[in-house]
């Protein structure tokens, strides 16, 4: 495919072929004092975000970098967005730059797609709205393989505000596509209409949910998108919903500890499980930068 838009296009075998392409990037890479790769020289990869990111910004400007493309970073602020510049004359903008790559961060569920309509270059959907995350996916399936060994029949429960999270959703497809048993945690007004359509198990105990699970991922509590609506208090919810030392001590003795950031310490994770042991919520971001460097190796050298 040319674009990667969702991690419901990617196929078990088209999954496993990034998942094993990461793994040789990082084997490639691994122990050099130059990390970089010539693959990409010449091609320029446009970061595009009209939504705020640390994480997922810099690795992919990392990642880019380490395949010697070139990368221009544009951020919505402090752009002619503000002077009511639209999506569509952006993106003829970026075309007329020459851009072979774009990764779009956007508000807007659907942007990374409309703009693929737009453009002759690839798409990277870098988190749209509440819809998808589909390198986030890439990077947890990674990281799952690295340490329990396979993704397949895995047990894996996602923790938290799932009504608003492209993570939760782009994890769902890609993770029960690789095989994995997936259990959603939530509060029931944090879950979204339909649930019943997704491929999963819901629970609305936590504790029961742990029970001796491979892996917990804990989503954030995207309070900006919430509007007015009710919300508990973060004591109540961190009682109900967070993973405490206690509820850390249910998982299974290889369990890991899942959280694609940024957290909100105290709340959904409490500091002692996020930096204890089994957290690979670390890793997780060194893992997104090889993922990535796997995505744009495979879109653009396709071309090439
Ligand atoms: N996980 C993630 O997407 O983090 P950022 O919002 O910081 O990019």
């Amino acid at each position: 495919p040319r674009h990667l838009l969702s991690a419901g296009d990617l196929t078990r075998e088209s999954a496993l072929h990034i998942l094993d392409t990461t793994e040789r990037i990082g084997q490639a890479i691994a122990g050099r004092e130059v990390r970089k790769l010539p693959t990409l020289r010449g091609r320029t990869v446009v970061n595009l975000f009209y939504e705020d990111s640390t994480r997922t910004r810099l690795s992919f400007e990392a990642a880019a970098k380490r395949l010697s493309a070139d990368v221009i970073n544009f951020s919505a602020k402090g752009s002619s967005v503000s002077k009511g510049e639209s999506l569509k004359d952006t993106a003829w903008t970026l075309q007329a730059i020459g851009a072979d790559a774009i990764v779009c961060r956007h508000s807007s569920s659907g942007a990374p797609h409309q703009l693929s309509g737009w453009v002759d270059g690839h798409v990277i959907n870098a988190g749209d709205g509440t819809h998808e995350h589909p390198t986030q996916a890439l990077i947890d399936a990674f990281t799952v393989r690295k340490h329990l060994g396979d993704v397949e029949g895995k047990r894996i429960v996602i923790v938290g505000d799932v009504i608003h999270s492209r993570v939760a959703r782009s994890n769902v497809l890609l993770l029960s596509t690789l095989g994995a048993q997936v259990t959603l945690v939530a509060p029931p007004t944090l879950l979204p209409k339909g649930i019943e359509s997704w491929p999963v198990t819901v629970d609305y105990d936590f504790d029961r949910a742990l029970a001796g699970v491979d892996a917990v991922m804990m989503l954030r509590v995207q309070r900006e998108r919430m509007g007015d609506a009710f919300f508990p208090t973060t004591r109540e919810y961190s009682r109900q919903y967070g993973l405490d030392d206690r509820r850390r001590a249910l998982i299974a003795n290889h369990g890991i500890v899942m959280h694609p950031g940024p957290m909100v310490r105290g709340m959904e994770i409490s500091p002692s499980v996020a930096d204890g042991p089994g957290s690979v919520i670390v890793e997780q971001v060194a893992n997104g930068v090889i993922v990535r460097m796997a995505v744009l190796y495979l879109l653009l050298s396709a071309r090439t």
